[in-house]
């Protein structure tokens, strides 16, 4: 039974959003539909909300929290259900974001100067964390795999671990731009070989909560000793129930060797301090919210497919590419015959629309732009017949 409304459109004016807020700073003007940044329009759980007003309102000490028995049940139970994936307390910590875990990871496990792969097209903080702290970031290109799809290139990798020695490689799985979920053959070459040249494995699942279409998640964890002995595992309710701002992450390191000193070390400096809404917002999400995330993921899945048929019909020069997981959709615009830069500047200006510029997410991204289908349907429509008059003009 269709329950919760997707379709309302919420006007994110003064809430500090930044998706409005840093459109003038971002994309040179305020006038324009915002489909960047990737967190979503749509309303949260109500139980979400009446749990937090509830809290805030009713009682009115809002002091030091500490993380509860109920808020790592709620995550262990959430993750064996949906995944497979075992694991108990003592493997977790809290962290305050996924790009404040990785930015630990690195202070803690490399040194200045040390190299991090990565595999580009992908989530472009990446490397600007890696980089921010003067380690070396090295890409693994994705390949092309048919004419729109990648895969992974395991024999440069191989050389990559063999000849450049990196510290660590961070895994997107599921991967954004694009919305690849991996498989588990692939996720396992990568942990035998991360094994065999002592890499560690940052595995970013963010996305995880979000396989669309039928396809299915695997903890890159999960897959094998190897994979167990060598991964740090960072999850968040964040990216499904739209909880961003809360700034909920964990992290889930099944070697005890491996995440001993580590835990120590952000405990020490109390990295791993949580806050109140945070707390009580995963453990809800978690335990109460699953039928709001399934209709959630139908309705992006019925967005994909407007676009991709939107697309086809009256967009010859763009191709969107049907992501596996995500509320995010790679745009494949070099039918369009424009220059990147030129391309950019198109959908700003002339269709007035903010997208992720694709060549942020690396080389491969050229010529492509990342749209947001986490919004109403009526946006999207909007959006699209703006794209359609600005394809018109250009060919005027
Ligand atoms: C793959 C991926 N990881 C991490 C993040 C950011 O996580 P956080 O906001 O918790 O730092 C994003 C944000 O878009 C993302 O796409």
């Amino acid at each position: 039974m269709e329950q919760y409304n997707f379709d309302e459109v919420i006007d994110r004016h003064n809430t500090h959003c930044k998706k409005v807020d840093l459109l003038k700073e971002r994309f040179g003007s305020d006038d324009l539909i915002p489909l960047w940044i990737a967190d979503m329009d749509f309303p949260v759980c109500p139980i979400l909300r009446d749990t937090l007003a509830k809290r805030f309102a009713e009682h009115p000490i809002y002091g030091y929290t500490v993380p509860y028995e109920e808020y790592w049940q709620s995550i262990i139970d959430w993750q064996r259900r949906r995944n497979g994936f075992e694991f108990c307390r003592d493997d977790m910590t809290f962290m305050p974001g996924g790009m404040p875990a990785l930015g630990m990871v690195l202070n803690f496990f490399t040194h200045p100067g040390d190299r991090v792969v990565l595999q580009e097209p992908v989530y472009y903080d990446f490397k600007e964390v890696v980089e921010g702290n003067n380690r070396l970031a090295i890409s693994n290109d994705l390949l092309p795999d048919g004419e729109h799809f990648y895969r992974m290139d395991f024999d440069a990798l191989e050389r990559i671990f063999e000849v450049r020695r990196p510290k660590i490689m961070i895994v997107c799985n599921p991967q954004n731009p694009i919305g690849i979920v991996w498989k588990k053959e692939d996720l396992a070459r990568v942990a035998a070989l991360a094994r065999r040249y002592g890499v560690i494995l940052f595995s970013d699942e963010v996305f995880s909560d979000l396989p669309l279409f039928g396809h299915k998640h695997t903890p890159l964890a999960t897959v094998s000793d190897d994979a167990a002995a060598v991964t740090i595992t960072c999850g968040s309710p964040g990216k499904a129930f739209n909880l961003t701002g809360l700034k909920s992450t964990w992290l889930v390191i099944k070697n005890p060797e491996l995440r001993r000193e580590f835990y120590r070390w952000v405990e020490v400096n109390e990295l791993c301090n949580a806050n109140i809404p945070a707390l009580l917002a995963t453990e809800v999400a978690y335990n109460c919210c699953e039928p709001w995330l399934e209709q959630c993921k139908k309705y992006i899945e019925e967005n994909v497919l407007f676009v991709e048929r939107f697309c086809n019909e009256n967009l010859p020069g763009i191709v969107a590419i049907r992501p596996q997981a995500s509320f995010l959709m790679w745009l494949d615009c070099r039918g369009l015959g424009l220059h990147h830069r030129e391309l950019v500047r198109f959908f700003a200006e002339d269709a007035g629309l903010a997208l992720n510029n694709g060549a942020i997410y690396g080389a491969p991204g050229y010529c492509h732009m990342r749209l947001n289908v986490g919004t109403p349907r009526a946006n999207l429509v909007k959006a699209l017949n703006r794209l359609r008059q600005a394809v018109e003009n250009l060919h005027r």
